[in-house]
Parts: structure tokens; C-alpha cells; sequence
């Protein structure tokens, strides 16, 4: 399975934070923010990665990762994303990349407490359609919000003022090569994005979406709230892991 993190955009939500460095490139505890998902990818055994970045400072990616040997891969492939087109637009960018495999896509901002690797191995066993992560929130109404119907998702809305339930569709999305095709279908949402729920969905009427619960604390890191709510959780699970060593 291929991994594709999307860490571009302007991330105008934390200015001034973002005036001068690209929204990945923030401390969350003692690292910047775009190691996360590029550990949650080795820790699951993905090790063919590609960071999809854009807006300023795409360079300081390079700087920063290399070839990735602090995380033990021997390459790392990057993309750059031109414009503002959403999730969804930048995601079209690893097309050629996927070259026809099954892919593990992460919002750059997305941080969680264990491992995604049983998620994986289930998506790989499926072995076709997609699959998403969900977890119970307290404020739903921020997120992609899925209303369940049984073992099935009946529907996704995208920030909904009245959410249907308080599952929270997290940035950790699996998907067959057949995504590029729906994407090419989409049109923009009325904020002028192609939008990752519109996909989703396509999948979901499609009848090949399926879904788990994501086990341990998941956040993203996208505001100053949840900046700060991802830095706390990092910092209290390393201090537990040096106590317990
Ligand atoms: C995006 C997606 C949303 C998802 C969230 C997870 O929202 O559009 O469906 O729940 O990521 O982090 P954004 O944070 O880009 O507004």
C-alpha cells in the first residue's frame, strides 16, 4: 500500500501563525507537526510515501525531512500543490504516483495516541472500494460527520450545523486507484474546493465504503484550540512512555 500526506495549503485559520512557515511545519510538543503522520505510516509498514505540499515554504520540507532517514525510509517523494484547490484537488496529484495501488491517505494535521496498522491490514484484505476512520467527539459539528446506519455509512455531511450523529470522520482515509476517477467528476462545493466528504460519499453510493473506529485519542491540529489540545496529548503520552521505560 502507497502513503500520501497532504500538507499544503495556506492555513489562513492560524494567522499569524502561518504568515511565514506552512501549518505542518508548527511544534506540536517537540516536533514539527508533519512527523506524526509520516510515523503513523512507518509504524503501519508503509514506507512508499509521498508529501503533497504547496503554498510558501514547500523548500523547508526538504530541509527538514530529506530522504527521511530519521524515520528509517531511504526516500521520501514530494509534490508540490499550486493553488488552493482542497483536499480532494491535491489528492489528484498522487495519481501517478498510486500507479494502480491500493493507498493510505493522511491530513497532515492528524494526530492520534496508537496505530493504524489494523486499519490497513483490513483495508487490504477488502481490497477494493475505500475505507475510513471514525471517532465519537464532543463537537462534531467542526468535522465530516457520518451518520451510521448499522455496519454501513448512510451519508457523510461536511460540517453540518446540526450534526446526525457525533461520529467525526478523521483525516485517515483508504482508497482503491478508483478515486481519481471520481474526483475527476467532482465539482467544486460552494467554498470553491473539491471536496474529500464528496468523494466519500461517491463511495458510499457506490455501496463500497466501510468504516472502523479509530481506538485511542485523535485530534487534528488545524486551530489555535487544537494546536494546543495536540501538543498536551503528545507531551502526556511521551511523558508516560519515559515513565514506563
Ligand atoms: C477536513 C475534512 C473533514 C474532516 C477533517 C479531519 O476538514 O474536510 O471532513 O473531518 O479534515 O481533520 P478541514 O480540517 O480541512 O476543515
Amino acid at each position: 500500500m502507497k502513503g500520501i500526506i497532504l500538507a499544503g495549503g495556506l492555513g489562513t485559520r492560524m494567522y499569524p501563525l502561518t504568515k511565514v512557515t506552512n501549518k505542518h511545519l508548527l511544534p506540536v510538543y517537540d516536533r514539527p507537526m508533519i512527523y506524526y503522520p509520516i510515523e503513523m505510516l512507518v509504524e503501519a509498514g508503509i514506507r512508499d510515501i509521498l508529501l503533497v505540499t504547496g503554498g510558501n515554504n514547500a523548500g523547508d520540507f526538504l530541509r527538514l525531512l530529506g530522504n527521511g532517514k530519521e524515520f528509517g525510509l531511504e526516500h521520501i517523494n514530494y509534490t508540490y500543490q499550486q493553488g488552493e484547490g482542497g483536499i480532494a484537488a491535491a489528492l489528484t496529484l498522487a495519481e501517478f504516483f498510486a500507479d494502480n495501488h491500493l493507498m493510505c491517505v493522511i491530513l497532515g494535521d492528524n494526530i492520534i495516541e496508537g496505530s493504524i496498522t489494523a486499519y490497513v491490514q483490513n483495508f487490504e484484505a477488502q481490497g477494493k472500494g475505500a475505507k475510513i476512520l471514525l471517532k465519537e467527539v464532543e463537537d462534531p459539528q467542526r468535522f465530516g460527520v457520518a451518520e451510521l446506519n448499522g455496519p454501513r455509512i448512510a451519508s457523510i455531511e461536511e460540517k453540518p450545523a446540526v450534526p446526525k450523529s457525533r461520529y467525526a470522520v478523521t483525516g485517515i482515509y483508504m482508497y482503491d486507484p478508483s478515486v481519481f476517477d471520481i474526483i475527476r467528476t467532482l465539482t467544486p462545493s460552494s467554498r470553491g474546493e473539491l471536496e474529500i466528504t464528496d468523494v466519500n460519499n461517491a463511495y458510499i453510493a457506490r455501496g463500497e465504503m466501510t468504516y472502523d473506529l479509530l481506538e485511542g485519542w485523535w485530534t487534528d491540529a488545524g486551530t489555535f484550540e487544537s494546536l494546543q489540545k495536540a501538543t498536551n496529548l503528545v507531551a502526556e503520552r511521551r511523558l508516560r512512555k519515559a515513565a514506563r521505560a
